[in-house]
């Protein structure tokens, strides 16, 4: 377990997915949802669930049993294109941001990367062994919403921390979380001076083919599960349920 509703699988098979992608994840008898790539392009597939539906809490109940996957479907983030990016993880939207470090890992510098991830509290961190090190590796910034006795680091929403990363506004701004935390980050990422065409927001909608077969997943005339899950900003800002 990761924290006290997320936990962290990994499978024997490799995954053949880019960070931003997902595969459909299935519990026999239950049924399918969407879940993020959580480890770089080969090497085990991992993926972080939070439980809070039937499937994702069947999961965690039968640690050991059997799971279907498809995939690997979607886009990803097109962070090859850019000189330097920074991410914004609320939650449990970490996984692609873990994907995202392993599939730049080999490639290039971390130095083009600066995270900036927000937790609920100390107690909802998740990947709490990976983070130390990655704070030693790059740009790794953490803040809690609210702390307790024995945290001594940020205090405040993930967004307080973007005017502290304005240096880098002539690159990309990836953002994935719950719908109120990507709003307010836009809102101050167009502050610090980015442009609209250079901030990309990982869209969650409910899936049932991801394919782009059975139409669950529109924002407007797109696709989540095809055209998405990564949108860039002035492209979509004019969708009335952008932040669903
Ligand atoms: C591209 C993508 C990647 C994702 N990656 C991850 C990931 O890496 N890790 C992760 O933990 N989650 C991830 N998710 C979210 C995950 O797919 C959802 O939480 C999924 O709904 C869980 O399925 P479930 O059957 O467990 O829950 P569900 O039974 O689907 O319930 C989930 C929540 O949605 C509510 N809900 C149920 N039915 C509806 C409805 N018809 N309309 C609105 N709300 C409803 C429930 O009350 C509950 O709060 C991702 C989603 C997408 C689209
Ligand atoms: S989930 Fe079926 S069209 Fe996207």
């Amino acid at each position: 377990m990761e924290t006290a509703d997320t936990y962290t699988i990994v499978l024997t098979e490799r995954n053949m997915g880019y960070a931003g992608q997902f595969y459909m994840v299935s519990k026999e008898g239950i049924g399918e949802a969407p879940i993020s790539v959580g480890s770089g392009y080969g090497n085990p597939l991992m993926f972080s669930i939070k439980a809070v539906g039937s499937v994702t809490k069947g999961i965690m109940n039968d640690p050991y049993g059997e799971i279907g996957i498809r995939g690997p479907y979607g886009n990803v983030w097109p962070w090859k294109s850019y000189e330097h990016v920074v991410a914004i993880a609320g939650g449990i939207g970490i996984p692609p941001i873990k994907a995202l470090i392993e599939d730049m890992q080999g490639h290039t510098s971390l130095d083009k990367l600066t995270v900036l991830y927000g937790a609920r509290s100390p107690s909802d961190i998740v990947y709490r062994s990976e983070i130390e090190t990655w704070k030693e590796e790059m740009d790794f910034r953490i803040t809690v919403d609210k702390g307790d006795e024995n945290w001594r680091g940020h205090v405040g929403v993930v967004t307080t921390l973007v005017p502290e990363i304005k240096e880098y506004n002539h690159g990309a701004a990836f953002v994935i979380g719950p719908p109120v935390m990507m709003k307010f980050s836009v809102k101050s990422l167009l502050d610090a001076g980015f442009a609209e065409d250079n901030i990309y927001l990982s869209l969650e909608r409910r899936m049932e083919c991801g394919i782009g077969v059975c139409g669950h997943c529109n924002i407007g005339r797109w696709y989540a599960c095809e055209d998405g899950p990564i949108f860039k900003y002035s492209d979509t800002k004019e969708e009335p349920e952008l932040f669903l």
